[in-house]
C-alpha cells in the first residue's frame, strides 16, 4: 500500500443515512462523508457521487436527511442502503421514518439521531458533489453507541462500493 493509500485510509469517519426527495418520490443512501464545518451556525459537508439517485433528489430540493446510525446495525441494512439503488428498489418499504419540518423523509430504523439540512453552498469535486448546508432541525431518537467506519470495515467486516468517496479497490 502506498503512503497516501494508507495516509487517506487512516482519516476516521462515521456511518450514515442521507435522505432527499423529488415531490412525492423520496430515496436515501449511505455515506460516510459527513462532518461538522462551522458551529454557528451549525453547518455541515457531505460528499456524494454523480450517479446515485439521492444526488440527483438532492440537486433538485436542496434539502438532505442525515440519520446518524448505531453500531448494532444488521449488515443487511448496510445493504440495502449502501449498495443498491432507488431506481431499482424502494428502500422505505417496510422501514420506520417520518417527514421532517423541510418535507425531507428521516430514516428512524437504527438510528440515534437526524438532524435536516438546508443546502447553502454546492462545490463540484469531479466524480463527486460536495454540498454544505445548514442544520435547520435536529431530534435525538434514542441513546446508544455511533457506528464508527473502522468498526464496520473491521469487525463487520463491512465493504464500500466504488461510488463511496473511501473506496480501495
Ligand atoms: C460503507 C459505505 C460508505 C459509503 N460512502 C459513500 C459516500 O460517502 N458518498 C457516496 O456518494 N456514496 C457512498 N456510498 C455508496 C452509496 O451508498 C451507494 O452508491 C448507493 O447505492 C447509492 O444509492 P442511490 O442510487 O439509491 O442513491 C457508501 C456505501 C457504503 C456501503
Amino acid at each position: 500500500m502506498s503512503s497516501t493509500r494508507k495516509a487517506v485510509w487512516d482519516i476516521s469517519y462515521g456511518v450514515y443515512i442521507i435522505t432527499s426527495m423529488d415531490g412525492e418520490k423520496k430515496n436515501g443512501q449511505i455515506i460516510t462523508t459527513a462532518f461538522q464545518v462551522t458551529s454557528d451556525p451549525p453547518r455541515v459537508a457531505i460528499c456524494v457521487n454523480k450517479e446515485t439517485l439521492t444526488h440527483e433528489y438532492i440537486t433538485k430540493s436542496r434539502k438532505i436527511g442525515i440519520s446518524v446510525l448505531e453500531q448494532d446495525v444488521p449488515m443487511t441494512f448496510i445493504g440495502t442502503w449502501g449498495f443498491k439503488s432507488g431506481r431499482d428498489i424502494d428502500k422505505f418499504k417496510g422501514i420506520n421514518y417520518k417527514v421532517g419540518v423541510t418535507g425531507v423523509p428521516l430514516v428512524l430504523d437504527h438510528t440515534l439521531s437526524v438532524m435536516e439540512v438546508d443546502v447553502k453552498l454546492i462545490q463540484d469535486v469531479s466524480t463527486h458533489t460536495l454540498f454544505i448546508g445548514e442544520v435547520v432541525n435536529s431530534e435525538i431518537i434514542k441513546d446508544g453507541v455511533k457506528l464508527t467506519y473502522e468498526y464496520y470495515q473491521k469487525e463487520m467486516k463491512g465493504k464500500a462500493p466504488k461510488t463511496a468517496p473511501t473506496y480501495h479497490g
